[in-house]
C-alpha cells in the first residue's frame, strides 16, 4: 500500500463503491437503452465529417484507391480497443467510460488525466464538427436562396471576402451555436428522446450513404482503380504502403464516436450484454459501410483528380447521370454530423457528471434533473463551453486534437482490461476480450503508432491541455475527493 502524495494520486475507487454510487438516489440516471439504442449512438456518433470529408483527401494524398485498406486498418485498431471497452462497460456499467475505468485500475490521478483529456474527444470534437455542419447548412440555404450574413456564420479570428474584394472578420458562427444548443436542449430533455431523435436520424443518414454506395457501383470505371497502390514518391506517406499507413491515421478520425457507447452505460438496460452488442455491433457496421463507400468513391473518381478537391463526394455523384443526388448528400451530411454532435455531447455530459459524482469536480455538475432524469447542468455548462467554441474560436483546426485525445483514451482502456483480469480475475465479465495480454497489447500498439504520426503541434497542444489539467487537479480535486474523503485506503499501487 502506499502513502502520502503516492497514495492519494493512486487511490482507486473499487468496483462495488462504483456500483454503489451509481446506484445512489438523487444523482441515479436511468436504465432506458436497449441494443438498437445503442447501435444508433454508435453509428450517430461515427459516421459525420470523417467519411464524408476525409476519405477524398487520404486516397488523393496518401493512398490512392488502396484508401480502402487504411480504413480496413483503422478497423482493426479501433476493433482491439472496442472489444477492451466492451469487456470494461459490461462489467463497470456506470457513466464515465474510460475515465471510471482508470479509476478502477490505475488510481485517481490517472482516471483524472483522462477524464481532462476526454475533453479533447467530445466537447472539442463536437465543436469542430458543429463548425463543419454550419458549412454545409450555409451552403445548402444559399443553394436554395436564402444567404444568411456572412459575419454571423465566421468567427472573429476568420475573414471573408466583402462584394468589393475587400476582407472582413466574421462576428460569430451562428449556425455551429445553434446546432449545439439543439443538441444540448435535447439531450437535456431525456435520454429517450434523444436516442429516438439520433435513430430518426441515423436513419436518414444510412439512407443516404446506401443510396450513393448502391447507384454509385453501377459507374464505377475500372480504369479508375489502376494503379491500386500508386508508387511511393519517395517520401514517407505519400503513396506505396507508408502512405497506407499515413492515410490509417487520417481516417482514424472517423471511427471515433463508437466508444461514446460506453458512456451511456449507466442507463443501458442489460448492460452486460448490450454494451458489448452496442459497442462492437456500431463499429462492424461502420466499417462495412466505409470500405464500400470508398471503393465505391476512388471507383468513380482517379484519386489524382481528387486532390485539391474541398467536396469529392459531390465530383463522385457528378460522374453518374443523376447529379440531383447532389443535394440529398448535402441533406445526409447534415444530418450526419447533427447525430455526430448529438453523441458526443452526451458522452461528455456523463463523463462530466461522473467525475463530479467523486466530486473531482465541484458537485454541482452530479445533480440529475428529476423529471428527466439527466445530468442537465453538465449540458448546460458544455452547451455554453462547446458553444463557444465553435461560435467565437477557429476550432476547425483542432480536429488533430480529437483524434490524439481519443487514442490516449483507448490506450489507457487497453491498460485497465490487463490490470483488472491481474486484480479482479473472478469479477463477472459476460464479455471477455479474447486472448488477454496479446488483444488489449496489440491495441496499445495500434494506437501508439497513430499516435506518433500524429504532427508536433498536436502533440504540444495535448501536453498543454494535460498541464492545465494537472493544474486543476492539484489545486482543486485532490482536496475534494470524494474517495480520497471518505476512504483512502485502496490504492492501485
Ligand atoms: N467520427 C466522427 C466523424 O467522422 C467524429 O465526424
Amino acid at each position: 500500500m502506499a502513502s502520502g502524495v503516492t497514495g492519494e494520486l493512486t487511490r482507486i475507487k473499487t468496483l462495488e463503491r462504483l456500483t454503489k454510487d451509481a446506484e445512489a438516489g438523487e444523482h441515479k440516471l436511468e436504465r432506458h437503452l436497449g441494443p438498437w439504442s445503442l447501435i444508433g449512438l454508435g453509428i450517430g456518433a461515427v459516421i459525420g465529417a470523417g467519411l464524408f470529408s476525409l476519405t477524398g483527401i487520404a486516397a488523393a494524398q496518401h493512398a490512392g484507391p488502396a484508401v480502402v485498406i487504411s480504413f480496413a486498418i483503422a478497423a482493426i485498431g479501433c476493433a482491439f480497443a472496442g472489444m477492451c471497452y466492451s469487456e470494461l462497460a459490461g462489467m463497470i456499467p456506470v457513466a464515465g467510460s474510460a475515465y471510471t475505468y482508470a479509476y478502477a485500475t490505475m488510481g485517481e490521478f490517472v482516471a483524472w488525466i483522462i477524464g481532462w483529456d476526454l475533453v479533447l474527444e467530445y466537447a472539442v470534437g463536437a465543436a469542430t464538427v458543429s463548425v463543419s455542419w454550419s458549412q454545409y447548412v450555409t451552403r445548402f440555404l444559399s443553394q436554395i436562396g436564402i444567404n444568411l450574413p456572412a459575419a454571423l456564420v465566421h468567427s472573429p479570428f476568420e475573414t471573408y471576402k466583402l462584394a468589393d474584394g475587400a476582407t472582413a472578420h466574421g462576428l460569430v458562427n451562428l449556425p455551429a451555436i445553434v446546432i449545439i444548443v439543439a443538441a444540448s436542449w435535447l439531450l437535456m430533455i431525456g435520454i429517450r428522446e434523444s436516442a429516438k431523435v439520433n435513430g430518426a436520424i441515423v436513419a436518414v443518414k444510412l439512407a443516404v450513404v446506401a443510396i450513393v454506395i448502391g447507384v454509385g457501383f453501377f459507374y464505377i470505371k475500372k480504369q479508375n482503380y489502376v494503379p491500386f497502390i500508386p508508387e511511393n514518391t519517395g517520401t514517407f506517406g505519400e503513396y506505396g504502403w507508408s502512405g497506407i499507413m499515413r492515410a490509417a491515421g487520417v481516417v482514424f478520425f472517423a471511427y471515433i464516436g463508437f466508444d461514446a457507447v460506453s458512456t451511456a452505460a449507466q442507463e443501458a438496460k442489460n448492460p452486460q450484454r448490450n454494451m458489448m452488442i452496442g459497442i462492437l455491433g456500431s463499429l462492424v457496421i461502420c466499417t462495412v459501410i466505409y470500405i464500400l463507400f470508398a471503393g465505391v468513391l476512388t471507383g468513380l473518381v482517379h484519386y489524382d483528380a481528387m486532390k485539391g478537391d474541398a467536396a469529392p463526394v459531390n465530383t463522385a455523384i457528378a460522374q453518374t447521370p443523376f447529379p440531383w443526388l447532389k443535394s440529398l448528400v448535402t441533406l445526409g451530411i447534415i444530418a450526419g454530423f447533427s447525430t455526430v454532435i448529438l453523441v458526443l455531447l452526451l458522452g461528455q455530459s456523463r463523463v462530466f457528471y461522473t467525475m463530479s459524482q467523486d466530486r473531482l469536480l465541484p458537485g454541482f455538475f452530479s445533480k440529475v434533473h428529476p423529471t428527466w432524469k439527466t445530468p442537465y447542468r453538465s449540458n448546460l455548462f458544455f452547451m455554453v463551453f462547446t458553444g463557444a467554441l465553435g461560435g467565437f474560436l477557429p476550432i476547425s483546426q483542432l480536429g488533430h486534437m480529437t483524434s490524439i485525445g481519443t487514442l490516449l483514451a483507448f490506450i489507457l482502456v487497453c491498460l485497465g482490461v490487463v490490470i483488472l483480469r491481474r486484480t479482479q480475475p473472478d469479477a463477472k465479465r459476460d464479455y471477455r476480450t479474447p486472448l488477454v495480454p496479446l488483444v488489449p497489447i496489440l491495441g496499445i500498439l495500434t494506437c501508439g503508432a497513430m499516435m506518433a504520426s500524429l504532427d508536433g503541434e498536436t502533440w504540444l497542444r495535448l501536453v498543454v491541455w494535460l498541464a492545465i489539467g494537472m493544474a486543476i487537479y492539484f489545486g482543486f480535486s485532490r482536496r475534494h475527493s470524494r474517495v480520497g474523503r471518505e476512504d483512502g485506503s485502496h490504492t492501485a499501487l
